[in-house]
């Protein structure tokens, strides 16, 4: 069995006297893999994402990364080429997949598709072949391949044509936009995008809202093409009229949280550290709104931070009596518009706390360095849960705080979130664009009554640890190997 990610479970930095230092990667997508394990069958291959990882892919012996960096998993990364990656992941996957996918286009300037574009799309053509090459090399005859995300939309077709034995399925982590915002693509590329995917044995998604956009894509690029079998009886699944009525089956896997493990590792001694340093920067007795993202366009930061400077103007009963934590830990800062971004969060979070605080309270603890033992401590502490998605495929945030918090907390979440879908009834519904109605949401969640609170959370617990990441994973695996049998 092989998974292939853009990102793999670690990556390295090299420090001043030429040592490699590994760390665990970030991202929903590394968290619900991590439940692959060290099994002797299988093998992770992943990008090189930057001079440590090169360096550590020299390094490798028989190509495999040391089992102690990767806490036993056999990984391989692949070493493309610095600039045909750089223009894949940040040109393409990041600036055009990404922001199709949740919507985060402002039309009247965004996206101008030129000759720029065109260059760096060859780039994301021969980025998704280096993997199936990789791919093809690696794989024993039969084995079942799993593709992860919109880095990679392309490999399935081009793996398939390499090695026609194997049985692919292709996992998306993000939203799929709606054919009407997917449309905004050249058409030749949605083309080549669907196709690429369409390769696989079978599609998945964390939502049937993503698994019907994608098949409304599908059907809107033309019925001559490919025929979409809605689910009566049959299982969801796309025909290539063109290709000998080939079938791709089309599924839905949400990911929960990885309960087990984020109760006992945050009750390690590192975690109660950070647990006394937050509690002094929050001062005694006072209700805390907490929130823990990457610096994310996605992640509606700057509408939560507004949102919670309307909650200290309309209710001022809360000042000196309420803490904002919020960690926005830094992501994808190649890209001028995260910079800004990031700017543009903490400058907010400064005239929040130069208008509000006062010598005794510091209405925002702001953090952005990546720091994991420490966003445990914050979920322990939180009385609310802030996630406010523009668009989010699942958002494990949502379901690992509830989990973790020692008072159980009220969740003000997204009605764009995925996790929505199963978390929905015990929290607060926003929409993400409206910030009053998150402020109201806020104070709502801030009141609930001690009982009801850990009532929700107690449920809100119990969903998010429906469908562990293990299961997430091998239920994929059981889907595929179901579709080879039969
Ligand atoms: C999301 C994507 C993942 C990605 C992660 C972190 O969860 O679905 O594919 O790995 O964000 O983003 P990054 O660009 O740092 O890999």
């Amino acid at each position: 069995m092989l998974v292939a990610s853009n990102r793999g479970p670690v990556s390295y930095t090299v420090d001043e006297h030429g040592s490699l230092h590994a760390r665990r990667g970030g991202g929903g997508l590394v968290s619900g893999l991590s439940a692959i394990g060290s099994d002797a069958d299988s093998v992770w291959v992943c990008a090189a994402l930057g001079d440590g990882d090169r360096a550590a892919v020299r390094r490798a012996e028989g190509g495999l990364l040391p089992a102690g960096d990767t806490g036993g998993q056999r990984v391989r990364m692949l070493d493309i080429d610095a600039a045909v990656h750089a223009d894949a992941y940040n040109g393409i996957a990041n600036s055009v997949l990404w922001f199709v996918h949740h919507m985060l286009y402002q039309t009247p300037l965004e996206p101008v598709f030129d000759a720029e574009f065109r260059r760096q799309w060859a780039s994301y053509e021969a980025y998704n072949r280096a993997f199936a090459e990789g791919l093809a090399q690696e794989a024993a005859a039969g084995a079942v391949v799993l593709v992860q995300d919109y880095h990679l939309c392309l490999v399935p077709a081009m793996l398939r044509e390499l090695r026609p034995d194997l049985r692919i399925g292709h996992f998306s982590h993000t939203p799929w936009a709606p054919p009407e915002y997917f449309a905004l693509l050249p058409d030749d590329i949605r083309e080549q995008l669907l196709a690429g995917m369409l390769g696989a044995d079978r599609v998945a998604f964390l939502t049937w809202r993503w698994a019907t956009a994608f098949m409304r894509c599908a059907e809107d690029l033309g019925a001559e093409r490919y025929l979409v079998g809605r689910p009566c009886g049959a299982p969801p699944h796309i025909e290539h009229l063109r290709e000998g009525r080939r079938r791709t089956h089309v599924g839905v896997h949400s990911l929960g949280a990885d309960g087990d493990f984020l109760r006992a590792r945050s009750h390690e001694p590192d975690v109660a550290e950070r647990m006394a340093a937050l509690r002094a920067e929050i001062g005694a007795g006072r209700r805390t709104i907490v929130r823990v993202d990457r610096t994310e366009l996605s992640k509606n930061i700057v509408r939560g931070l507004l949102a919670y400077r309307q909650l200290l103007e309309d209710r001022p009963e809360w000042r000196e009596r309420v803490v904002h934590i919020a960690f926005a830990y830094p992501s994808r800062q190649d890209l001028a518009v995260y910079r800004d971004y990031t700017a543009a969060v903490q400058r907010v979070a400064e005239e929040i706390n130069s208008a509000y605080g006062t010598p005794g309270w510091t209405p925002v603890v702001l953090h952005v360095k990546d720091d994991f033992a420490r966003s445990l401590a914050a979920y322990r502490l939180a009385d609310v849960a802030l996630v406010n998605p523009i668009r989010d495929g699942m958002n494990l945030v949502a379901k690992e705080i509830p989990l973790v918090s020692e008072q159980g907390c009220a969740l003000v979440l997204s009605r764009e979130a995925g996790a929505y879908e199963e978390l929905g009834a015990d929290a607060l519904a926003v929409n993400p664009y409206d910030v009053l109605q998150t402020a109201r949401a806020l104070h709502e969640a801030l009141s609930l009554p001690d009982g009801e609170r850990a009532e929700r959370s107690k449920r809100l617990a119990a969903a998010a640890t429906a469908l562990p990441p293990a299961r997430w994973f091998l239920d994929q695996l059981r889907a595929l190997q179901e579709l080879q049998s039969s």
